[in-house]
């Protein structure tokens, strides 16, 4: 075996033989860092007997243990529903959202199979922006003001005869991987996106309708609970870095970077993300028929200790799952059986009294074009790093080679008592993992200091 088969995702994990008595077999769905740290998480639970990853990356075929890969695509949901049956799967944990818009979860729960992640009516939180901003508009939940429209001639019109401030957000309404957002300066720049998104149809379908809304300031934060419909956990407040470039500047990309908990969300404000925002989500999407379960990720922006909603996702965040996991003390697959059976008030949901920083290796050029297949080396002494996790992005294990397989090849998280040493520790590991072309930002978590 290579030796960065061991990297450290190995060590202090109980892969023991002894298994609880209700092993539970888990099947993970999805590719990225963020699946590979659900992998690592249920991997620790004594309730786990395998974990499935479907179809996973290079760095959940080395965890060997209990995981193992399932060459199934996300989206192969009728393939998945027959894998989880032919193979006893007794828990489902939804990582990103394609499946989630295409109904896995109604298709599993109506074949009674135990799944995490909401319906396809409740993933419209995420999946339409449309009805997102309606919903929030509806229950008084807040957020940009806004308007929607469906053709080219209303959006340009609304932006030439209106005395709009600028900037001006111009998005799709439909999933576009985080890259639907236009953020126009001007008058030009707004119909530049429109026409882009209406004319070029640069996100076909997805842009459809499309939403230009005020430009928010402040600074931005996530926060994730984990919900059985009714009530709902916290994990511990998180910040993404989305741009290419140091001091958050260049191209939005899916996530360069995060740390947790962030200052910036202190009690005070979370209590009103709580009330203001987490309670009327759950309460609204309830009394309107499609109660909302699993994961529910609240992009805010906090301006002068006010927050207000950028955005909901349906799904844990990624790079931000690779902090705010590791930094939970409880058992993960029993708060996620629990959000199932709707006991979640009655288990443990405890963290760690410590922070997390995870900085993402990209391949050169990300987000743009970039090339793949290079061959990947990581130092033997990054298994032995203390409190350091090398998550695998975009890997691939194929004949005892591991090589670049993605834009964002790695996502390493180190804990640490305070963030300064987390995010010291977590590029110590970086600087010993290697790559034609690997780039990543060197100041994650710089501004939180
Ligand atoms: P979204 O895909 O909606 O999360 O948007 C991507 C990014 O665009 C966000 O993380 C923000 O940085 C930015 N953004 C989106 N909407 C707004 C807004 N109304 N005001 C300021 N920035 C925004
Ligand atoms: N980190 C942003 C996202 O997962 O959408």
């Amino acid at each position: 075996m290579p030796k960065y088969h061991k990297a450290k995702l190995a060590k202090g994990f109980k892969y023991g033989k002894s298994l609880h008595e209700n092993a539970m077999n888990v099947l993970i769905i999805g590719n990225g860092a963020r699946e590979h740290a659900l992998a690592w998480a249920a991997a620790q639970s004594e309730k786990v007997n395998v974990v499935f990853v479907a179809p996973g990356n290079g760095g959940t075929a080395l965890m060997g243990g209990k995981v193992r890969n399932v060459p199934l695509k996300a989206i192969a949901l009728d393939g998945l529903l027959a894998f989880a049956g032919q193979n006893n799967v007794d828990l489902t944990i939804v990582g990103s959202e394609q499946p989630l818009e295409l109904g896995i979860v109604d298709l599993f729960r109506s074949a009674g199979r135990q799944i995490v992640g909401p319906t396809k009516a409740a993933a419209r939180l995420e999946s339409s922006k449309v009805f997102s901003k309606e919903f929030m508009q509806r229950h008084k939940i807040p957020t940009a003001g806004y308007h929607v429209f469906r053709n080219t001639i209303s959006a340009n019109n609304h932006i030439e005869l209106t005395t709009t401030t600028y900037p001006q957000v111009i998005k799709a309404s439909g999933l576009c991987a985080g890259k639907g957002v236009f953020i126009a300066l001007d008058k030009e720049q707004a119909i530049t996106a429109n026409n882009a998104l209406f004319e070029d149809r640069i996100f076909g379908n997805a842009a459809d309708e499309v939403i230009i809304e005020d430009f928010l300031q402040g600074q931005e934060a996530s926060v994730f609970a984990l919900t059985d419909g009714i009530r709902y956990r916290l994990f511990l407040p998180a910040q993404d870095h989305k741009r290419i470039g140091n001091g958050d500047t260049g191209k939005n990309t899916g996530g360069m970077g995060a740390y947790a908990p962030a200052p910036l969300v202190t009690p005070e404000v979370l209590r009103k993300v709580e009330e203001l925002i987490i309670q009327p989500t759950l309460k609204g999407m309830v009394e309107e028929g499609y109660p909302y379960t699993g994961f529910l990720y609240v992009g805010l922006m906090i301006d002068q200790g006010e927050p207000s909603v950028v955005e909901y996702n349906a799904r844990l965040g990624d790079p931000e799952t690779q902090v705010v996991l590791p930094l939970l003390k409880s058992d993960f697959i029993t708060a996620l059986q629990a959000s199932v059976d709707g006991t979640l008030g009655e288990v443990p949901f405890e963290m760690h009294r410590k922070s997390a920083s995870t900085v993402v290796i990209a391949s050169g050029g990300y987000p743009d074009h970039y090339e793949t297949g290079k061959a990947i080396s990581i130092a033997d002494e990054v298994a032995e790093m203390e409190d350091c996790l090398v998550f695998h992005a975009g890997t691939s294990y194929e004949a005892g080679r591991l090589t670049t397989a993605g834009g964002r090849v790695f996502s390493v998280t180190a804990l640490g008592e305070n963030l300064r040493e987390s995010i010291d520790r977590a590029y110590l590991a970086v600087e010993k993992i290697g790559f034609e072309g690997a780039y990543y930002r060197t100041d994650i978590g710089a501004k939180a200091l």
